[in-house]
């Protein structure tokens, strides 16, 4: 881009003090700043200052799950059809770590972060045990692919390296960078984090199959002619991953996609809930939900929107390369951003002072045709590490892998 041509787009854009940061700058600072606002989409950025920062929604109605006593009756026909699957090659599984973690106050990637007790118990590790389950089971390997930011990137592979994958053959895991998006004020003036670089975030975790295709690896999940996959959360270290019973079960159903599902604690919880819009799968948050769906019950008294997502889904492969180019909704969502200010000082600000924009994977499910909503039992499935203690956090993760038998 000609400098020109960047400062007509600032200014178009209302970002002169970018502009003004651009003129300091040597050559090569110039030059960075200029590749990265080459590469903003300006689309989003003006959110921030739009009046409709709330998503429309359709006609919502309940999505009845398969529950856990009609799968128990199934296990076995679907677990040989999971691994019949898995053998032959033709599932994958994607690790979204590009995350900050930033409620959890861990400066690092969050999967190295360490839970246990009496020894080391690192999050990767458990992740990858648990895939380690599967895979002895079937006789196989499932491929891996970890998607990792411009943040962390570095560090989670080298962790990696120093602990020998955990024991996992490294032939068959791949690291990917997700994109990265600007950050801004309350006013929509983009945040800098140095004299020569915007303020730029991982864009959320909705963006993984979009990051896979431009990074070159959704290549090698074609060349092993891996037809489905299994994306999963770095923070869940109970989750099953590649698991035979919802493999077998998504595929008995005819469902281009799969869901794991908890029961709701009540009717209150936080959390989203698979449900169907316009007809479609959908996630409805919480708090987009009236107190009326909220309450509203079944005829054998089941609340009617009872199963919350635990990120944990299967997708078919060629169903996401249909849907890749199309746009998703983007979630303006406020923030603390540390910045530097006009004086070039870094502030690091106690309160929310702007917004990151992120896509979700949740609203990825609305895009396909039909999503089989798979339960499991919490207490077996579902511990996640989202803050360092109280709800989600370290200290209920940790019990609840002891009550799992895991030795911490
Ligand atoms: P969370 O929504 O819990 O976000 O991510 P987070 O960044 O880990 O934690 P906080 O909100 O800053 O405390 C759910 C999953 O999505 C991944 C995370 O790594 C986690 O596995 N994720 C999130 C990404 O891969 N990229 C992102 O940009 C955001």
């Amino acid at each position: 881009m000609t400098e020109n041509e960047l400062s007509g787009l600032l200014i178009e854009h209302g970002q002169e003090h970018i502009l003004e940061a651009y003129k300091r700058l040597d050559e090569e600072g110039k030059n960075k700043l200029s590749r990265q606002v080459e590469r903003i989409d300006w689309s989003i950025v003006d959110m921030a200052v739009s009046e409709e920062l709330a998503q429309k929604r359709g006609r919502l109605e309940p999505l009845s799950a398969l529950e856990v006593p009609e799968i128990e009756k199934n296990k076995e026909q679907y677990e040989a059809q999971g691994l019949a699957a898995i053998r032959a090659g033709k599932v994958g599984a994607v690790l979204l770590a590009g995350g900050q973690g930033t409620r959890l106050g861990s400066d690092g990637p969050k999967g190295k972060y360490n839970i246990g007790i009496t020894r080391d118990v690192f999050i990767f590790e458990r992740l990858i045990r648990n895939l380690l389950d599967v895979t002895d089971k079937a006789g196989c390997f499932v491929p891996l692919y970890i998607m990792t930011s411009d943040k962390n990137n570095d560090e989670t592979v080298a962790f990696f390296e120093e602990k020998n994958y955990f024991g996992y053959p490294k032939a068959f895991v791949k690291f990917f960078e997700q994109e990265m998006a600007p950050s801004v004020d309350f006013n929509g003036k983009l945040y800098m984090e140095a004299k020569d670089s915007l303020s730029l975030y991982p864009n959320g975790n909705g963006g993984w199959f979009y990051s896979m295709a431009v990074t070159g690896v959704l290549k090698d999940v074609k060349d092993r002619g891996i037809e489905w996959l299994n994306i999963f959360a770095v923070d869940n270290v109970l989750q099953r991953i590649a698991d035979p019973v919802f493999v077998g079960a998504t595929l008995s159903s005819g469902c281009v996609s799969g869901a794991k599902v908890v029961r709701k604690a009540d009717p209150n919880e936080k959390v989203g809930v698979l449900c169907l819009e316009d007809g479609k799968p959908s996630i409805v948050e919480y708090y987009e939900m009236t107190d009326e769906m909220i309450n509203s019950r079944e005829a054998n008294g089941d609340l009617s929107y009872n199963f919350g997502v635990i990120l944990n889904y299967l997708f078919r492969v060629d169903k996401l390369e249909e849907i890749m180019n199309e746009k998703m909704p983007v979630h303006v969502v406020e923030k603390k951003i540390p910045y530097i200010s006009e004086s070039g000082g870094y502030v690091k600000p106690e309160e929310p002072n702007g917004y990151k924009f992120e896509l979700l994977v949740l609203d990825m499910i609305h895009l396909l045709d039909n999503c089989l909503s798979f339960e499991v039992v919490r207490d077996y499935e579902f511990a996640p590490i989202k803050n360092k203690t109280g709800v989600d956090s370290v200290e209920s993760a940790q019990a609840l892998l002891k009550k799992n038998g895991v030795q911490l």
